[in-house]
């Protein structure tokens, strides 16, 4: 006896089939490579809690980014580690600092196969680790820290860089990047704003990779707080709009899919996502154990993630995952 029921099973039958009526893909190209280079190295250094991530030497890098374009991949995202930090961040501005040098090199090597973006904050480059320039006090001055920001993303943009992508959560950022930029004759510079970025435990390996831990206190009164609706990620998303971004991004993506749905409904700009550091190492370690399939992991991530809304995903895993998908 059979019954006349739906059967949603149907299409499920054949990979052939699962392929055809897929709405969400990821291709090579929707990814974002993040890479770290460090000023006086003489070989790549690895990352403890990053197993397979390095800190580049300006020649390691160069390889890096070539194998990236080879595999497709649809941009590499710079941070910079000075080997000299103060207490401003001189290193984020100087036009022979390590970002400059390793933007033009990338540049020069590929940066017609895919496109060359920078990290534009002062954690990196500060003695005390925090994202901005403090006030007598400790807390972080918003409205001088701008003024730094634009004065590196100015450096940036003369190193060559294709995109610039302030992270340090200050108010107003996006403005006075813009107005630098155009100052300086940059008016055809793309800003990709960390619009949308939390105070988050998974950026914890990140900070052994940057060597940018905050000597004391943390990020949580300038980041966003976890706890808050999806609606306080929106809100950030609108003001960098509304302030001349040319998108947006949601970082943690994980923990915060909801939030890249809520941003990628509401602004009219491309969103990315970061898959960052804590959500590559907590995969990698349990890899690393056999405890789960490693590959259809990272596939399934970041399938979640397109699917939530991302146009593109900043991914440690981007050259990679590139020559599987
Ligand atoms: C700040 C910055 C951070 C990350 C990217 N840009 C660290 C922070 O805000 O503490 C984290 C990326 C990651 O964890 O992979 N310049």
């Amino acid at each position: 006896m059979s019954f006349p029921v739906t059967r949603p099973r149907r299409l499920r039958r054949s990979e052939a089939l699962r392929r055809l009526v897929a709405d969400v893909r990821v291709a090579p190209a929707d990814l974002v490579l993040p890479v770290f280079v460090k000023e006086a190295l003489s070989e790549p250094a690895p990352i403890t809690s990053m197993p397979g991530v390095v800190q580049h030497t300006r020649e390691s890098l160069k390889k890096a980014a070539h194998e990236a374009a080879a595999a497709g991949v649809g941009g590499v995202i710079l941070f910079g580690i000075p080997a000299v930090k103060d207490a401003r961040g001189s290193g984020a501005d100087d036009p022979s600092g390590i970002v400059q040098l390793a933007l033009a090199d990338v540049v020069a090597e590929v940066g017609d196969a895919l496109v060359v973006m920078s990290d534009l904050c002062l954690d990196e480059y500060t003695d005390h680790g925090h994202c901005g320039l403090l006030t007598a006090d400790g807390s972080i001055d918003n409205d001088s820290t701008l003024e730094r920001y634009g004065d590196i993303a100015v450096a940036q943009a003369r190193a060559g860089t294709q995109v610039v992508a302030p992270s340090g959560m200050m108010d107003g950022q996006v403005a006075a990047i813009r107005a630098a930029l155009d100052g300086a004759g940059f008016t055809d510079l793309p800003i990709l704003s960390y619009s949308t970025k939390y105070a988050s435990a998974f950026y914890g390996p990140f900070r052994e990779a940057a060597e940018c831990a905050p000597q004391f206190g943390d990020r949580s009164a300038y980041q966003e707080d976890p706890a808050r609706a999806a609606a306080e990620g929106v809100r950030e998303a609108l003001l960098d709009v509304a302030e001349g971004a040319d998108a947006v991004m949601v970082k943690p993506a994980l923990a915060y899919l909801d939030v890249v749905r809520a941003v990628a409904d509401a602004v009219p700009v491309p969103v990315a996502a970061y898959q960052v550091s804590g959500e590559y190492a907590m995969v990698e370690a349990a890899a690393a154990h056999g405890w789960i399939d490693r590959r259809r992991i990272i596939t399934e991530q970041l399938v979640g993630i397109r699917r939530a809304g991302a146009s593109m995903v900043l991914t440690y895993w981007a050259t990679e995952a590139a020559g599987w998908l």
